[in-house]
């Protein structure tokens, strides 16, 4: 069996023309990555997610769909809610469409839209995010790459650290089913910014990302994005369109 490629991106500009051959996973754990799981987990139909904030209140408008987002971290004036897996929790989605608008998060999935599959991770779906990943890329015959939303093009740690994680989930899932992965030097790096702290939480609140969302007063979805596997929804991309829960 060949050799399955890993490699991360970083920062959105690591993500180069070739890597649109390869199987994509977006990682943005605070908290796109995390919302958009979280709705598709609560029967959520699809999840457009758009960059720019007056195309999301077209969309939402023309269609009847939920209108979530955020700039900064904070709820966009006469959105329905933010962008925020708690407060996905507490409203009704079962069924309905959501539009979703965020700072990085949805910028650098527009980026990656043309790739052979856009998934989404988190540590919340880290498994089976990471089996789909594995199963796509051996049907594709193509390697995977992990592309972190970063802030604005810049490195952060949330993102880098659940990176490897995942990296260290696919090794795990691969070792099981005798599929032998190459990792490349960036997804070993991913895997010893991992390593480089004792939880999940501790990296959270060692990140700007994690402080900014204390500082505004979001602790609630700190502590619920660090959850491992309590989800199985792996959204994906369909038709450059919307994610949805992709039947096997
Ligand atoms: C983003 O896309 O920039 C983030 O998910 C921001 C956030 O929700 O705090």
């Amino acid at each position: 069996m060949d050799e399955v490629k890993l490699r991360v991106a970083f920062t959105p500009p690591d993500f180069h023309a070739k890597w649109n051959e390869l199987i994509c996973v977006v990682v943005d754990v605070l908290r796109a990555s995390s919302t958009i799981v979280t709705l598709l987990e609560n029967g959520c139909q699809q999840v457009y997610t758009l960059a720019s904030a007056s195309d999301s209140r077209a969309l939402s408008r023309k269609q009847d769909y939920i209108l979530a987002g955020e700039r900064n971290g904070l709820t966009l004036p006469g959105f329905d809610m933010g962008n925020s897996p708690c407060e996905v929790l507490i409203n009704d989605v079962a069924e309905k469409g959501v539009v979703l608008t965020t700072t990085n998060g949805t910028r650098v999935i527009k980026k990656v839209s043309g790739a052979r599959k856009v998934l989404i991770g988190c540590f919340l779906n880290a498994q089976a995010c990471c089996e789909r990943a594995l199963l796509l890329a051996r049907e594709y015959k193509t390697g995977i790459g992990i592309i972190c939303a970063a802030e604005k093009n810049a490195f952060v740690l949330d993102d880098a650290f659940c990176a490897g994680f995942l990296v260290e989930e696919i090794l795990q899932i691969a070792g099981l089913n005798s599929i032998n992965i190459e990792l490349l030097d960036s997804a070993q790096a991913a895997r010893r910014i991992y390593h480089g702290y004792p939880d999940i939480l501790s990296a959270f609140r060692a990140s700007n990302s994690g402080q900014r969302l204390l500082s505004i007063g979001r602790e609630d979805d700190f502590r619920f994005c660090s959850n491992v596997d309590i989800f199985t929804s792996v959204p994906v991309l369909y038709q450059n369109s919307y994610f949805w829960c992709e039947s096997l």
